[in-house]
């Protein structure tokens, strides 16, 4: 089946670079139009210009439009859902991509001002994006939200334990958003495994092969590969899916 996103606009959050910018990449190639989000401008003028220097020719109109926004924010949450339709007039798929780097280390020691701010990006900004979608857009028209939870979210690994707990919520909060907004929007998640990112790479730098090696695909993931996952939940390939979750792990979990 050919995986289109020909006429939607998407709104990705954290899309500057990692996991965020390989979708936006992905769903430019697929035909949307995108608006990728995240705090620093500059970062995403850049990214945006490596994706239609890539693949705008190929794919006519499709167009990449930038916005700064903390995902935690959200009055920044409320403008950039409102730039996106101004500028490409509609929002068909949210992208709650955005998250804290977690914080290394016993959770029972968080102090309150990192626990505060893991959930305000991780799991109520998800939530206030998601809001922000259906106010502005998505109640009327219908659309589709993607939540990128974890693995972490489904097992349990002590020293990430707080990110691990608002990657958990949020797989609670997407199987409450699907049944609530059905059938008008669809609401799912991805749980990436390790993925060679900026923001993982505190675990994987230092010992690849050998973490490659206890991962039965035996190789960390890519971004693309969690991209290709969130192009089958953004396109009507997975028209009958709801609140639900894959994991993009190389079977990491088993
Ligand atoms: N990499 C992995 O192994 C892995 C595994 C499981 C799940 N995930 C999840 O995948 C998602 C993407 O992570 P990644 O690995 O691609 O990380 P990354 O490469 O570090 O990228 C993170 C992106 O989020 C942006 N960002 C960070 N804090 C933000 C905030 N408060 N508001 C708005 N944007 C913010 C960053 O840009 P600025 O810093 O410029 O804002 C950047 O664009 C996250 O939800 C993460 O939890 C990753």
């Amino acid at each position: 089946m050919d995986l289109r996103l020909d006429g939607k606009v998407a709104l990705i959050t954290g899309a500057s670079r990692g996991i965020g910018a390989a979708m936006a990449a992905e769903f430019v190639a697929a035909g949307a139009k995108v608006m990728i989000s995240s705090r620093k401008e500059a970062a995403l003028v850049e990214t945006a210009l490596a994706i239609e220097s890539r693949f705008g020719e190929s794919v006519g109109d499709a167009q990449v439009a930038v916005f700064e926004a903390n995902a935690g924010n959200p009055e920044a949450a409320e403008a950039c859902v409102s730039a996106t339709i101004e500028r490409f007039g509609r929002l068909d798929i949210l992208v709650n991509n955005a998250a804290t780097n977690p914080y290394m280390g016993k959770m029972i020691e968080i102090d309150l001002p990192r626990l505060d701010k893991t959930y305000d990006v991780n799991l109520r900004g998800a939530f206030v994006w998601a809001q922000q979608a259906w106010k502005q857009s998505m109640a009327e028209h219908g659309g589709n939200i993607i939540n990128i939870s974890s693995i972490g979210g489904l097992s349990v690994e002590t020293s990430i334990g707080h990110y691990n707990v608002t990657k958990a919520a949020l797989l609670h909060l997407t199987r409450s958003l699907a049944k609530e907004l059905a059938p008008g929007v669809r609401v799912n998640a991805l749980c990436p495994g390790l993925v060679k990112t900026d923001m993982a790479r505190a675990l994987w730098e230092s010992g690849e092969d050998a973490i490659s090696q206890m991962i039965p695909l035996h190789r960390l993931g890519e971004p693309e590969d969690i991209a290709h996952a969130a192009l089958f939940l953004a396109s009507d390939a997975s028209s009958w899916i709801t609140g639900t979750c894959i994991v993009v792990d190389g079977g990491m979990l088993l």
